[in-house]
């Protein structure tokens, strides 16, 4: 087994090693401002706050905001007020600097200032660009979703979490995802709160990622990572959630990311010509 996978002890005695998705997946994708990013699912929006400013310091791109878009659950009404960008800049900076303060890795006062200059200096949202309301991920619309190379669900919660997990892959197996797409989910890996996503209805038995779930028969499984978490963390990222489980966050978080295959036509077109081109070559030779 690859030296770097990474373990997961996902129920009760049963262990896994998931694979790493590959470091480029970060540095040429999410931070590159043409592959435009849908988020699910966000609370305080300090993930999409967090992300932007990163992506702004890393591609150096104005018009940041162009190529996210950031979604909530619950509709705006009186117990959920609309979160202002300016709240959520706020939510980050006061984060960075709880980090700062923490010390350790996160106690670099250099880089919790550069941090800090590229929340504050993000631009402000167009009116296209306002994040959404009342956007249930089990039922995202391919209108909606086809502008977007990358959908990310952090850190999804809800009563049955591994049916909510489930019912948001399965919706985008059935909308028009564009082939090469990535979705991504944020999840925790501390035992027993892992045990509530039922990993294996979506990597199929044993975590074996064999491509027998509805899901991996749509998708390629690119691999686990436990290392962006700190990234945006860094940038002061802070979960939102029913109990404050936000510093265990550091430690046990992986993002699993999933790449939409071509579809299966074309899957089956490159086969028969490729398998095509192989009768032929013993033909060929034997003339
Ligand atoms: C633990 S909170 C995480 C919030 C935020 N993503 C973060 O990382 O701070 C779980 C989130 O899942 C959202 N959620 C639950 N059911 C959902 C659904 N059907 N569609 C979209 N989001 C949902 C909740 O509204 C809540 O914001």
């Amino acid at each position: 087994m690859d030296a770097a996978a990474l373990s997961l002890n996902y129920a009760d005695s049963k262990r896994a090693n998931l694979g790493r998705v590959d470091q480029s997946f970060y540095r040429n994708l999410l931070c590159s401002v043409g592959n435009r990013v849908l988020f699910v699912g966000e609370g305080n929006f300090s993930f999409t706050v967090a992300f932007a400013a990163m992506r702004k310091k890393e591609s150096g791109e104005e018009d940041i905001w162009g190529g996210i878009l950031a979604t909530r659950f619950e509709d705006v009404g009186f117990d959920y007020p609309p979160v202002a960008l300016s709240q959520a800049k706020i939510e980050c900076v006061e984060s960075v600097l709880k980090n700062y303060k923490k010390g350790g890795v996160r106690g670099d006062p250099q880089k919790a200032m550069e941090k800090i200059q590229a929340v504050s200096c993000l631009p402000e949202l167009k009116p296209t660009e306002e994040w959404l309301y009342g956007i249930d991920a089990r039922a995202l619309k391919s209108e909606l979703i086809n502008r977007f190379t990358i959908i990310w669900f952090q850190c999804p919660w809800a009563n049955s979490v591994g049916q909510l997990i489930l019912d948001f892959l399965l919706n985008m197996v059935r909308v028009d995802l564009n082939s090469g797409c990535f979705v991504c989910i944020g999840i925790t890996k501390k035992f027993p709160y892992i045990k509530n996503y039922y990993l294996e209805n979506i990597l199929g038995r044993g975590l074996s990622c064999d491509g027998t779930t509805e899901v991996l028969k749509k998708y390629d499984f690119m691999g686990a990572d436990d290392t962006f978490i700190k990234e945006i963390i860094s940038y002061g990222y802070r979960h939102q959630g029913l109990r404050d489980i936000h510093d265990d966050i550091f430690d046990h978080h992986v993002t699993l990311v999933f790449k939409k295959k071509q579809p299966e036509a074309t899957q089956n077109k490159k086969r028969s010509s490729s398998s095509h081109m192989e009768s032929e070559r013993p033909q060929k030779k034997n003339q």
